[in-house]
């Protein structure tokens, strides 16, 4: 019997290409930033009716702080808001919101929005929009070490039997699922620092798309491309194909 592929439980996406979209247009980068949260409202909401549990969005990275402050300012303005408006909208629709990150490090109008959404949608388990704020892997895997060289210390890990189990319950992502599927938009090729350790089994789908014009239809097609891959996780293609297909 035929079963229908299976959607992406977890899907992870790197936003790129909102200051192009703006400079295509003679417009501020700002405005491309803008659109791009308009995106991230319809992708999150095309998501879940797509049958995805949990979606990952780059939104901010430990590089960007070398951006021109103003952009910072505009962006972490810009995620205030977002948080503000949609806290009614993720409990309607029992959306949880999580953060990945150093969230410690963003202003405090954001740090309270992101307690305040987070505390309130604890208890939903239907749909998780995580956004990663302030995240890099590389920063995430040396706090996860020094943590866990800590844990030795104090005799709670075994000093000779590190293995991944336990080292991946020291990083930001300890209770999250890898990602099934990573997209990138803009063109560009890079992972840029972003769950390089939980993206070693993803798929990965590139699209030249500009993240503000990036639609349902796009994802569905990234969608479809996944459908069609074939995860073998270090089997062999016969180990892994149902007897007769
Ligand atoms: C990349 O485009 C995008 C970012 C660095 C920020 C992404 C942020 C948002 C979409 C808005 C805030 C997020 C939420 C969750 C409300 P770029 O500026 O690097 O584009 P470019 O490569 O064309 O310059």
């Amino acid at each position: 019997m035929d079963s229908a592929p299976a959607v992406p439980a977890h899907v992870a996406i790197i936003m790129d290409g909102n200051g192009r979209w703006a400079t295509q247009r003679g417009l501020p980068r700002i405005e491309g930033h803008r659109r791009g949260v308009e995106t991230v409202r319809a992708v999150s909401r095309a998501a879940r009716d797509l049958g995805v549990r949990m979606l990952t969005l780059y939104a901010f990275s430990v590089e960007n702080w070398r951006r021109p402050a103003d952009e910072i300012g505009a962006l972490m303005g810009l995620l205030e808001h977002y948080l503000g408006r949609e806290l009614d909208n993720f409990r309607r629709e029992g959306i949880r919101l999580r953060t990945i990150g150093r969230t410690a490090d963003l202003p405090a109008g954001v740090q309270a929005r992101l307690r305040e959404a987070e505390a309130a949608t604890r208890h939903l388990t239907g749909y998780t929009l995580v956004l990663a704020l302030n995240y890099g892997s590389r920063t995430e895997v040396a706090e996860a070490a020094r943590a866990y060289a800590a844990a030795v210390a104090a005799g709670r890990e075994p000093a000779d039997a590190a293995s991944w189990e336990h080292f991946r319950r020291y990083l930001y992502t300890a209770d999250l699922p890898d990602p099934d599927l990573v997209i990138r938009t803009s063109g560009e090729t890079r992972l840029s620092n972003f769950l390089l350790l939980q993206a070693a089994y993803a798929e990965f789908h590139f699209t030249p798309v500009l993240w503000p014009d990036f639609s349902r239809a796009d994802l569905e097609a990234a969608i479809a491309d996944y459908q069609r891959r074939e995860r073998r996780f270090g089997r062999t293609s016969a180990q892994v194909q149902p007897a007769g297909v």
